[in-house]
């Protein structure tokens, strides 16, 4: 699965995905340091009856973060109200929005980094000093006009981290990066997926599911979805680790979770330029994918699973990488061959 394609899959699967989206901390699972922050921060707010500090939260897609954004409005008893960067394209845009909340609401705006940087100069002084001062009028008439907002909470979400300018980044008094989730995590996730979707799943069954997943809840359930179909017509609604199998190797799903653009980054580095290594730009161009994007939202999953290295001179194939593309690791200049 395509990873380029979430935001499209997230639309067309939206009801799909509310259905099994966690509503409170006690259902989310994993990242347990992001959600015990989280909890804490809601529950000192709440004490003090003050609307909670404004929090940022980054990392690859499909991991939770509008699920997160969600469970803090429905902790805080608060309204919350979405958004993403790019539709805000003018000032105005911002001001009808936040002149709309009640005090403690939460805004939650999804790809900040993509926001544009006059909205973003605006937001500054919302964010700290819960005002906008908004120009009216052009030439000789144009003047200066305060409008007070109230107190609010705005939940940034993020996936290139690296593209929130510092001014911004630094009025977030609550910062967290969510990170893939391990698979035993993935595998609960699906359990309890499979129970909201009444379709019996047994462990094995969840944990071939969840191997496939690329640490990703969004893909877990995408794939529980498909196995499911195939569970429904070929073996009576039960998925077993047979069943998953079958489903999934049907549908050519990567028995290690590496979608497409994974794969392309490896073989380049591997095929194209021997192993490394490469910049981090060269591999982009080869691959057609901004650096960033690579960066923080490929990478990140191939290091974990230690199939590249960033090392000061590049980007390095391990042997891993080697092994999975079944390419012997080529024999170094003076080298003999074994
Ligand atoms: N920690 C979690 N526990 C259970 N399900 C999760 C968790 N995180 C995400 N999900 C599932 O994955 C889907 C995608 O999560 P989402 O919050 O939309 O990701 P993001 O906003 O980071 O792209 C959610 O609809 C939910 O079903
Ligand atoms: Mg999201």
């Amino acid at each position: 699965m395509h990873q380029r394609t979430s935001e499209e899959l997230n639309r067309r699967n939206a009801s799909f995905d509310n259905r099994l989206r966690p509503t409170r901390f006690t259902e989310f699972v994993g990242q347990q340091k992001v959600r015990d922050r989280l909890t804490l921060a809601v529950e000192a707010a709440m004490q003090r009856r003050e609307a909670l500090d404004h929090v940022l939260l980054s990392g690859p897609p499909g991991l939770g973060k509008t699920t997160l954004a969600f469970i803090l409005g429905e902790a805080m008893g608060v309204h919350v109200k979405t958004t993403s960067g790019p539709v805000i394209d003018k000032p105005g845009d911002l001001a009808g929005l936040l002149t709309s909340l009640e005090p403690g609401d939460i805004v939650f705006i999804d790809e900040i980094h993509r926001m544009q940087r006059t909205v973003e100069e605006y937001l500054y002084s919302a964010m700290e000093d819960f005002v906008l001062d908004i120009m009216i009028d052009q030439g000789p008439n144009a003047r200066s006009v305060r409008l007070e907002l109230p107190r609010f909470t705005l939940v940034g979400a993020t996936t290139r981290s690296g593209l929130i300018s510092a001014p911004l980044r630094s009025r977030f008094g609550i910062v967290n990066r969510l990170d893939y989730y391990a698979a035993a995590e993935l595998q609960t996730i699906i359990e309890l997926s499979a129970a909201k979707l009444d379709v019996m799943i047994d462990r094995d069954g969840a944990h071939e599911i969840a191997a496939r997943a690329r640490g990703t809840p969004r893909i877990a359930n995408n794939l529980l979805r498909r196995v499911r179909d195939f569970a429904q017509v070929r073996a009576g609604n039960r998925i077993t680790r047979k069943v998953a199998d079958e489903a999934l190797s049907l549908l050519e799903i990567n028995p290690r979770g590496l979608d497409e653009m994974d794969i392309r980054i490896l073989e380049t580095l591997l095929l194209k330029f021997n192993g490394g290594p490469v910049g981090l730009n060269t591999i982009a161009v080869s691959v057609g994918e901004e650096p960033d994007t690579i960066e923080e939202v490929y990478e990140p999953f191939l290091i974990q699973e230690g199939y590249l290295e960033r090392t000061a001179k590049g980007r390095v194939a391990t042997p891993a990488c080697h092994k999975l593309l079944g390419v012997a690791p080529a024999a170094r200049h003076g080298e003999l061959p074994l």
